[in-house]
């Protein structure tokens, strides 16, 4: 007779299954590492809620009234807000349509430039000179700095 102290334990997991767990395991793991950002990265940003239109804040009033422009973000996009001579608030899309780099407005000069490869628009959006091929996107602005200033896509009618 047998006693227990010397039966050895029941195997639960031989060592072919745990191979085999873990194996499975680790394929799961490198798909998820590569199939995971090739799926976000061919899905499309979304914008956040409410992207389509900003209000913009007291201290981005400020900047705007203190140097005559500003950059601020609308979902994903960058949007330039500028006062021109008349001081009638503008705004049209900061990326330009040549390469995509960041545009700044030039208030002594009254022109909004790339500084990439010196790209010069007008302040409705058109193109002066340089590469860019195309005007600057344009964005409805209502409001005025002394109340509320919101900022929406789609042109300005
Ligand atoms: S990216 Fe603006 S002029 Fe080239």
């Amino acid at each position: 007779m047998e006693s227990n102290l010397t039966r050895e334990p029941k195997k639960v997991f031989s060592r072919r299954r745990w191979i085999d767990a873990l194996l499975g395991t680790s394929f799961v793991a490198w798909a998820g590492a590569v199939v995971f950002p090739i799926v976000r990265y061919l899905t499309p940003a979304k914008d956040a809620a409410g992207a389509n239109k900003i209000t913009l804040t007291d201290a981005q009033k400020t900047e705007l009234g203190n140097s005559g422009f500003l950059i601020a973000r609308l979902g994903s996009e960058r949007v330039l807000l500028l006062k021109d001579k008349d001081q009638k608030l503008r705004a049209m899309s900061a990326k330009c349509t040549h390469e995509g780099c960041t545009v700044q407005f030039v208030p002594a000069d009254g022109i909004v430039w790339c500084a990439c490869h010196n790209g010069k628009f007008a302040m409705d959006g058109r193109v002066i000179s340089g590469p860019p091929p195309r005007p600057l996107a344009a964005f409805s602005v209502e409001g005025d700095l002394k109340g509320a200033v919101t900022v929406s896509k789609g042109s300005a009618a």
